[in-house]
């Protein structure tokens, strides 16, 4: 028997990544095989032309279940009713811009896009930011929501978990499967702190297996800067592996993580392993019915902690450039998430779940 379809709305649809990402949704990849999928796909008016191809594209595949694509040139139409938002458009970097501009021009288009959520998505929408600078990118969108949850908003860092799993796979002759506790920290960019030290290769400690002046000198650097590496050898962005990503990334948020298995995700910090509260970093979580967790209780040497704030410090500052496009309205909301409201509960229309009082999941909506 079929279940009812979800509405799955994704910005910069006419993109590189989209063009790998939307036939894996359609396929069953993310949602699972048996979750029939609404696309609402995004462009810039622009690109709708080019978003009509890939919409004949996904249309001539005929898959069992894509039960319905519609087309919109702005985020208000797009994000109406939507269970899920993949905000995977943004504006590249050009010619000449700084990192500073690139956060600049894009925290505009995240702060509507907060909006356009908060105004016309579904009450429990999850949404994945992509977009570039995805964890600043994230923070805005949340910050422009404040009928949503902050739990509700999260950044894409499993890419880089991913390469992390794949390179050490590769060095030691693992096969990724073989590869467990894996972790990225903190920011989308090059001062991450891909993690070996939990890591697992069939059980035993993956940082036995490889040697340390490797793991330091060669394995994080190639990890941080992995996405210029594919640009320098072909010439244009990782884009398949990005979407890979994303489908990781949100079939484990909803359909759970494997057993005994965590994921890295970019969302907002309560103070855990003493990240400042307020910013979108990457920690280690585990997922079932929907909701992450942190994993806590993770021991860090002082090799781990000071690279835990470099990536700390490089987020607060991104925050510092786009403090303007940040309501004071929910700063409090942000600065003081308590964990109840982070696992993004549910609240169904039988009355369970959490506090009726509670400010944030007030859906009556049974998934
Ligand atoms: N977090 C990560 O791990 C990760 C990995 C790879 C790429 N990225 C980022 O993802 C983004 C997309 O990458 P891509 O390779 O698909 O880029 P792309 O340039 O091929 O596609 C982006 C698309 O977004 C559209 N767009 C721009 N502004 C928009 C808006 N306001 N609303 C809707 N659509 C809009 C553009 O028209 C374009 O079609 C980039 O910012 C890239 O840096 C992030």
């Amino acid at each position: 028997m079929m279940r009812r379809p979800v509405r799955v709305a994704v910005t910069g649809a006419a993109g590189a990544i989209s063009y790998s990402l939307l036939f894996k949704i359609a396929a069953g990849e993310m949602m699972g095989k048996d979750q029939p999928v609404i696309l609402q796909l995004i462009e810039i008016p622009q690109a709708m032309d080019a978003l009509r191809g890939v919409a004949m594209e996904l249309m001539d595949c005929a898959y069992p279940l894509l039960h319905t694509i519609t087309l919109h040139d702005n985020v208000e139409d797009g994000f109406k009713n939507a269970h899920y938002a993949l905000l995977v458009g943004a504006r590249p970097r050009g010619p000449g811009m700084e990192r500073s501009d690139l956060i600049e021009v894009n925290g505009e288009i995240f702060a509507r896009q907060g909006k356009a959520l908060n105004d016309y998505a579904n009450r429990d929408v999850k949404v994945l930011i992509t977009g570039n600078p995805a964890n600043t990118n994230a923070l805005i969108a949340s910050r422009n929501a404040p009928d949503l949850s902050p739990s509700q908003f999260t950044c894409l860092t499993r890419l880089d978990h991913n390469r992390a799993k794949g390179i050490l796979a590769n060095q030691t002759g693992a096969t990724p499967r073989d590869v467990n506790g894996i972790i990225v920290w903190g920011n989308h960019s090059p001062t991450q702190y891909p993690d070996l030290h939990h890591a697992t290769i069939l059980g035993e400690p993956a940082i036995n297996q490889v040697d340390m002046n490797w793991y330091k000198e060669e394995f994080i650097p190639k990890v941080q800067q992995r996405g210029s590496e594919i640009i320098q050898a072909r010439g244009l962005s990782s884009a398949a592996s990005a979407a890979q990503a994303i489908v990781d990334h949100m079939h484990d948020w909803v359909l759970g993580t494997e057993p005994g298995e965590v994921a890295s995700m970019g969302i907002l910090s309560d103070g855990s392993y003493g990240v400042e509260k307020g910013i979108f970093y990457s920690f280690p979580v585990r997922c079932n019915y929907g909701r992450y967790q942190i994993v806590q209780g993770i021991e860090l040497n002082d090799f781990s902690k000071e690279c835990l704030k470099v990536t700390e410090q490089e987020l607060l500052e991104e925050k510092a450039v786009v403090n303007h496009l940040l309501p004071e309205e929910t700063a409090a909301s942000h600065d003081n998430l308590s964990i109840c409201l982070r696992s993004g509960v549910t609240l169904y229309a039988d009355g369970t779940g959490p506090d009726q009082d509670s400010k944030f999941m007030t859906t009556n909506r049974v998934m």
